[in-house]
């Protein structure tokens, strides 16, 4: 069980070092402003939960490497994807949403799992660590949601709209 949790804080770990780079890349490509500022406070909040895995691993006495989460490349280079091609700005925008969620859920279900294990393993202190970056990961996500049903979604249609 000790070698899974380790192994899932890998996993993490490479995830979120991933998304430390593509996170301001996201906020570059972003129009609308609200959106271009949740990606960039979240690219913060990024840098800090990659420091709490690092404090981790620390602490645990293991060595991070070794590990590369294949899953969210692939969900990088989708989003990257999205930045190349030449989409009217506000559907980017809705676009560049959808990718982000996709991230987060991701990063929701590695701490979820994560956090779970160390409950298990009796790492309370641990478990908690990783309960403040799981519900920043949440309210990361719903605040996407939010952005999408309350503005980005409806300029998208009126952007695309005035390109026909
Ligand atoms: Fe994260
Ligand atoms: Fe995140």
């Amino acid at each position: 069980m000790h070698a899974l949790f380790i192994h899932e804080l890998k996993d993490l770990y490479s995830a979120e070092k991933q998304l430390t780079k593509a996170l301001p890349k996201m906020a570059k490509a972003a129009s609308n402003e609200e959106l271009r500022r949740a990606f960039e406070e979240h690219a913060q909040e990024t840098e800090s939960q990659f420091g709490r895995l690092e404090e981790m691993f620390e602490n645990l006495d293991a060595a991070p490497r070794g590990a590369k989460c294949p899953a969210m490349e692939g969900l990088v280079e989708e989003a990257k994807e999205l930045l190349e091609e030449e989409a009217d700005p506000h559907v980017l925008d809705a676009a560049l949403i959808c990718a982000a969620q996709r991230v987060e859920h991701y990063e929701i279900a590695g701490y979820g799992c994560l956090r779970a294990l160390a409950e298990q393993l009796g790492m309370r202190e641990v478990a908690s660590t990783l309960q403040e970056t799981l519900d920043e990961e949440k309210k990361t996500n719903e605040r996407l949601t939010k952005l999408a049903l309350s503005e980005v979604n409806e300029e998208a249609m009126v952007g695309a709209g005035k390109r026909e």
